[in-house]
């Protein structure tokens, strides 16, 4: 069977990577009716937007984006689409704040199988729609952070200026610009020269995107069913750079690495969105790469199902078939090069 949605109705405290609690709710505002919850139907696209390289961004698109970001941030705590909200959201699917619906024992975890990609696909398809919608411009999209190329491999500076909404203190006062990024980060500051992480970099990418994912099992993760308990197993991409980036990025002198380096706090950092923009930038190129390098045609993986409020506040339920293809849901990527391809070890 698909994983159902959450169980909104039970939404419990999340708990932290020691089995404490989070110390607040991440559960969202409920709606009026949770019994009628409609599926998202996919607005028509008239012009596919281009998600831009954050290194290549103008003057013109940070202040907008800055703008964005600040509205977002100034809304009600409880309004759906604040910030704090939208940051809940990965508190909730992934720190154990939800259960199936129908299976009341069963946590719902959005990593460490093949919902990892959808999920986050999903997430930040609703996250651009809100904030193109603060800002009156429903052809905003939002940067991603292309550490996979030399030109994107140190810390975006649209995300370093401290009186911008896109800044945050907590993270790692050691990784700013000129450091270059090691994109196996585990907790300790690699000692090398940048050339030789660069390659480095360059030679995980390509084993992460080619040698090690040569099917959709080993890109997306292992299967998990409605029921399953979850855990069931990372693609290669959630392990490295998805997870290194995480712990790159976070303050290590937290002590989960917050902000992101944590499910429950890491999309407080405006920078989780590039990360996970590039993430998902992956995906489409993957199937790009050849072999059996292919979506699932697994109905369990297709009809799996969340649930996200949408730029005007109505909650849906999304289905994983209604994301794989991402022209479908209005946006591309900028075209930039992919020098990885030919860091064959
Ligand atoms: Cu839901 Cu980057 O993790």
């Amino acid at each position: 069977a698909p994983v159902p949605p959450p169980d909104f109705s039970t939404c419990s405290t999340a708990s932290l990577p020691d089995g404490s609690q989070v110390p607040f709710s991440c559960c969202p505002p409920l709606p009026k009716d949770l019994t009628n919850i409609p599926t998202y139907k996919l607005p028509n696209v008239s012009k596919v937007k281009i998600r831009p390289a954050a290194h290549n961004v103008t003057q013109e698109y940070i202040t907008k984006y800055n703008t964005a970001i600040q509205k977002m941030k100034s809304l009600d705590k409880d309004d759906p689409l604040s910030f704090i909200q939208q940051a809940n959201i990965h508190c909730a699917y992934c720190n154990s704040g939800y259960k199936e619906l129908g299976f009341p024992g069963v946590p719902l975890q959005v990593h460490f199988s093949w919902l990892f990609f959808p999920f986050h696909r999903w997430y930040l398809y609703f996250f651009e729609r809100i904030l193109g919608s603060l800002i009156g411009d429903d052809t905003f999209a939002l940067p991603f952070w292309n550490y996979d190329s030399q030109v994107g491999m140190q810390f975006p500076s649209l995300y370093n200026d401290v009186n911008s909404s896109l800044y945050d203190p907590n993270r790692n006062q050691n990784h700013f610009p000129p450091n270059v990024i090691d994109l196996g980060f585990t907790t300790i500051d690699l000692d090398a020269s940048d050339q030789q992480k660069i390659n480095n970099n360059l030679t995980m990418m390509y084993r992460q995107m080619l040698t090690n994912a040569p099917c959709p099992q080993l890109f997306f993760g292992n299967p998990i069913r409605g029921g399953e308990q979850p855990i069931r197993g990372m693609g290669t991409i959630e392990n490295v750079p998805h997870n290194s980036v995480h712990r790159w990025v976070g303050n290590p002198n937290n002590k989960f690495r917050e902000n992101m380096g944590t499910f429950y706090s890491a999309a407080r950092d405006p920078i989780f969105y590039a990360h996970h923009a590039n993430v998902d930038r992956m995906w489409t190129i993957w199937k790009t790469l050849g072999g059996n390098r292919r979506d699932f045609n697994d109905r369990d993986w297709l009809d799996s199902a969340f649930l996200f409020y949408d730029e005007n506040r109505t909650l849906v339920k999304v289905t994983v078939q209604d994301c794989i293809n991402n022209e479908k849901l209005g946006y591309k990527y900028e075209n930039v090069p992919i020098p990885w391809k030919n860091y064959k070890p």
